[in-house]
């Protein structure tokens, strides 16, 4: 038997805890294992980007830039990967291609190695401006499918849309599965397909919702996967990914090992357990959420989302509600044109349930999220939608056909002049672009709480 070495990226600081505990995890409960988690042999640590620049902000009364500073301080041997969407970067619309710039520039300046853009609809449109900030300043792009299924997301079509991305200039793709519905054999088809169509390092992301992620991770690896996304074990299962340790055990003898030290995997269970009980301890942590559900083959909702709808729910004692808004999501999504439910179209769509649901009739209250997506604002839907559904709520106004981006104008002058008062430097203004309100109370009050690592400068390859 051949053994091939397999690349693992640790994804506890970002995907595990925005799955299992709403993103709040604080970078206090992070800092004592980083340098551990350095030495154990990882490719890379997903650590920012998704809800971490959001939760940081809204929650947590941190910097999400010095947090990142922090992990490239600990972070000497491991990659550090972000998770970013597109032209929406990590906020909930699409901006300008000036703030786009802007914001890689201070990604890769402050230490981001490799950046996993995808776009929410696969529009290819939505990613280009992100993959040449990402190439501008010597990051490796690695350019994301988001998985679902649907009558039109074949293998084949996914197969496409990978030569596309490989066309593009990707330096590695990614299958993302945010909502944990690959099933092992479509990960064995759709990822010998793209091996054999291109020539790149193939990363599968999925999620242990269903019950199936371990399969799906096998089945990938056997058609030729190079890299998997695994969580470490206390922050494993669940709407998170399969346990690290558990996977690398079970590859062994199977012809697939990876450079991990099980000591320190062991190690960093160890102190991760200790993090867990607090959340569990404080009702963070949901233990529904830990049950293998095998229905999200059905809903196909993300962890993220699943997580915060229940919360969303409960906050106002509707929690009853969950089952019936989780199967009003499938109805939202076909009339859509099978959106894949990814940020930002995760939450727009589960808002659109939530509603559906609570008013006890079908889109009465409508977002301007979703009427900007009926607009074309956030790109092209690979099916139709329904048209008449989109008639009822914008009426006769015209639909954008183009990449929307090259209708917005520079935005950074008006930003930075808006938030003159706070702002001290650009992360400060990107942050105000990203979350207007919430950056701005978060600059009013900022203290000066962690370590003072000063900004680098770095050198632009063009
Ligand atoms: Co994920």
């Amino acid at each position: 038997m051949i053994t091939r070495t397999i690349k693992i990226t640790e994804t506890v600081l970002r995907d595990a805890q925005q799955s299992l505990i709403a993103t709040r995890m604080p970078i206090e409960d992070m800092i004592p294992i980083l340098e551990e988690m350095d030495e154990a042999g990882y490719e890379a640590v997903e650590c920012w980007g998704g809800a971490t620049f959001d939760s940081c902000l809204r929650y947590l009364n941190e910097d999400p830039w010095e947090r990142l500073r922090i992990f490239r301080k600990k972070f000497k041997k491991t990659k550090l990967l972000m998770l970013l969407r597109g032209q929406s970067l990590l906020g909930y619309r699409h901006y300008a291609d000036d703030v786009v710039d802007a914001f890689v520039k201070q990604f890769i300046l402050n230490g981001i190695d490799i950046i996993r853009i995808f776009d929410a609809l696969n529009d290819v449109r939505n990613i280009e401006s992100c993959l040449k900030a990402c190439k501008k300043y010597g990051g490796h792009a690695q350019l994301a499918i988001a998985y679902t299924v649907s009558p039109i997301h074949t293998v084949d079509y996914f197969t496409e849309l990978a030569t596309k991305l490989a066309k593009m200039g990707a330096d590695s793709l990614c299958i993302k599965d945010m909502a944990g519905i690959m099933t092992p054999d479509v990960a064995y088809k759709l990822v010998s397909n793209i091996k054999s169509a291109v020539n790149l390092p193939l990363e599968v992301h999925t999620h242990a919702t269903a019950g199936i992620s371990k399969m799906t991770y096998l089945k990938a690896l056997e058609a030729g996967a190079d890299m998997i996304d695994t969580a470490i074990s206390p922050f494993s299962g669940g709407t998170s990914q399969p346990a690290t340790e558990s996977m690398v055990l079970g590859m062994s003898g199977l012809g697939f090992k990876t450079d991990l030290n099980m000591d320190r995997l062991n190690e960093i269970a160890i102190y991760f357990k200790k993090i867990r009980s607090k959340y569990h301890e404080n009702g963070l942590l949901k233990l529904k959420m830990l049950y293998t559900d095998p229905r999200a083959l059905t809903y196909q909702v993300p962890g993220g989302m699943l997580s915060n709808l229940l919360s969303q729910l409960t906050q106002q004692g509707l929690e009853g509600k969950f089952d019936t808004v989780l199967n009003e999501v499938p109805n939202v999504r076909m009339d859509l044109g099978y959106p894949p439910l990814v940020t930002p179209l995760s939450q727009m769509v589960g808002t659109q349930a939530l509603m559906n649901v609570l008013t006890g009739q079908r889109y009465q209250l409508v977002s301007s999220e979703i009427k900007n997506y009926l607009l074309g604002k956030y790109g092209q839907a690979v099916a139709p939608i329904d048209e008449d559904l989109r008639q009822s709520i914008i009426g006769d106004e015209a639909v954008i056909r183009g990449r929307p981006a090259d209708l917005l104008e520079a935005e950074l002058p008006r930003l930075t002049e808006e938030i003159a008062d706070y702002a001290k430097n650009i992360e400060d203004v990107l942050d105000y672009a990203l979350f207007p309100q919430i950056a701005r109370d978060f600059l009013g009050r900022r203290e000066d709480r962690f370590y003072d690592i000063p900004i680098q400068e770095i050198e632009v390859i063009i």
